[in-house]
C-alpha cells in the first residue's frame, strides 16, 4: 500500500490523503458501502462504480459460509466473483462484530471463535490464522485481524480480557500473514479495542502501535454500540491522538453523516456502516437538510427530487419525492433508487470534507454542514 497525507487542517486533526492499493487509488477520507454478501443490496457493481465509489467492504464470515472459499477460488477471488474491479476490504466478523449480534451461537476461547453455522448448526472453530487464510483466498486489498469484540455497553473484566486477547490474536494474524508471502499485495489492519475505558484503550494503543511496522493501518473498534456520543467522541479522539500519522485510520461501524464528520475532524480516514443502505430500504433518503422519510404522507404530492443538486441517477433523472413516496410502499425499485441516492450522499459528504481539507476551509464546511443538517431548512 502507498499512503500519503496530502493536507491537514490547522484547527482540527482532519487530513486528506491518497491510498493506493492493488485495485487503484482511493482518496481519503472515504465512506465504504457494505456489501455483506458480495453485493450492495439492490445495486449492480456498475451502479456502485458510477457513484464514484472506489472501496467497498465484504464480510469474511458471510462469504466463507456462502458461496464458500472453493467457489471464490474457482472464480479467481472475490473481486472477479462480484464483478468489482476496485478496492475491497474484508472484515472478519465471526469472532468479531457479528459476535455481538450472534453471540448466542459463538464461544470465544484462546484458540479462536467457536460458532455454530446458522444454516446447519454445525460448530466451526475460526482461528486468527484461518481468518487470515480465508481473507487471502478472498483476495481483498485490505484485510482485518480477527478481534475479540464486546458490546460497548459491556462492563467488567471481560472488556480488558477481550482487548488483551485481540492483541494476542493480532500477533498470530501478523505471524501468519508475514509468512504467507501475501503481505506485499494484501494489507493487514489491526483493530484497537478496550471498550469505553480510557486506561484499557491506552494499553491497547501502546501495544498495537509497537506493531507499527507489521501492520498497514489501524481500525478503531468496539464503538457505536449505543454509548453516549460524548464518550464515543472521546474514545475516537484518544485513539487518533495516539495512532501513528503515517497509516490510515478506520472507524468501524460509523455511518451517520454527523458522526462521520466528527470522526474526520478527529483524524479518521475511513468508515463503513450498513446505515445508509439499510435506511434506504425503509424509505429514508439522506439529505444535507437531514433525513427525509419518504413514506410519510407529506411527500405524496411533492414534485421535487430528493435533492435537486445531487449528482445521483435518481435525482438527476428527476424522480420526484411523490413517485418515491408512492412506490416506496409497494415496489423494491424505490429501495434501489434511494440506495443509489444515499450512497451518493455519503460520497458527497466525505468528498466535500476532503475538498475543504485540501482547500483549507474544513472548519467552515463543518459549521455549514451542521447548520444545514440540524436547521429546519428541509
Ligand atoms: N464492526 C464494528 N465494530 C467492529 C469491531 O470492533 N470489530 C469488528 N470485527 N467489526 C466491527
Ligand atoms: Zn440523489
Amino acid at each position: 500500500m502507498q499512503f500519503e497525507v496530502l493536507a491537514t487542517c490547522h484547527t482540527t486533526r482532519a487530513r486528506a490523503s491518497r491510498m493506493k492499493l492493488a485495485h487503484g487509488v482511493t482518496p481519503l477520507p472515504t465512506f465504504m458501502p457494505v456489501a455483506t454478501q458480495a453485493a450492495i443490496k439492490g445495486l449492480t457493481p456498475q451502479q456502485v462504480e458510477g457513484l464514484g465509489v472506489t472501496l467497498i467492504l465484504n464480510n469474511t464470515y458471510h462469504l466463507n459460509l456462502r458461496p464458500g472459499i472453493k467457489v471464490l477460488l474457482e472464480a479467481g477471488g472475490a473481486h472477479k466473483f462480484q464483478g468489482w474491479n476496485h478496492n475491497l476490504l474484508t472484515v472478519c466478523d465471526s469472532g468479531g462484530f457479528q459476535l455481538v449480534s450472534l453471540n448466542k451461537f459463538t464461544t470465544i476461547t484462546e484458540e479462536g471463535a467457536l460458532f455454530s453455522s446458522p444454516f446447519t448448526g454445525e460448530p466451526t472453530m475460526l482461528t486468527p490464522e484461518e481468518s487470515i487464510s480465508i481473507q487471502h483466498a478472498i483476495g481483498a486489498d485490505i484485510i482485518m485481524q480477527l478481534d475479540d469484540v464486546v458490546s460497548s455497553l459491556t462492563v467488567g473484566p471481560r472488556v480488558g480480557d477481550a482487548m488483551r486477547r485481540s492483541i494476542r490474536w493480532l500477533d498470530r494474524c501478523i505471524a501468519f500473514h508475514e509468512k504467507s508471502g501475501k503481505s506485499d499485495i494484501q494489507n493487514l489492519f489491526a483493530i484497537v479495542q478496550g471498550g469505553l475505558d480510557s486506561v484499557l484503550r491506552d494499553e491497547c494503543l501502546n501495544e498495537m502501535t509497537k506493531r507499527h511496522d507489521q501492520v498497514a493501518g489501524y481500525a478503531i473498534g468496539g464503538l457505536s454500540g449505543g454509548e453516549e456520543k460524548d464518550i464515543f467522541w472521546r474514545m475516537i479522539g484518544q485513539c487518533t491522538e495516539k495512532l501513528p500519522t503515517d497509516k490510515p485510520r478506520y472507524s468501524m461501524g460509523i455511518g451517520f453523516a454527523e458522526d462521520l464528520l466528527v470522526c474526520v475532524a478527529l483524524g479518521v480516514d475511513m468508515a463503513d456502516c450498513v446505515f445508509p443502505t439499510r435506511t434506504a430500504r425503509f424509505g429514508v433518503a439522506l439529505t444535507f437538510n437531514g433525513p427525509l422519510n419518504l413514506k410519510l404522507a407529506k411527500h405524496a404530492k411533492d414534485a421535487k427530487p430528493i435533492d435537486s443538486t445531487c449528482p445521483c441517477p435518481t435525482c438527476s433523472d428527476g424522480v420526484s419525492r411523490a413517485t418515491l413516496h408512492h412506490i416506496a410502499t409497494h415496489e423494491t425499485v424505490a429501495a434501489h433508487a434511494i440506495t443509489l441516492h444515499n450512497l451518493a450522499f455519503q460520497a458527497q459528504v466525505m468528498g466535500q470534507a476532503r475538498d475543504s481539507i485540501m482547500g483549507g476551509t474544513f472548519p467552515k464546511y463543518l459549521r455549514r454542514f451542521f447548520a444545514d443538517y440540524f436547521g429546519n431548512a428541509g
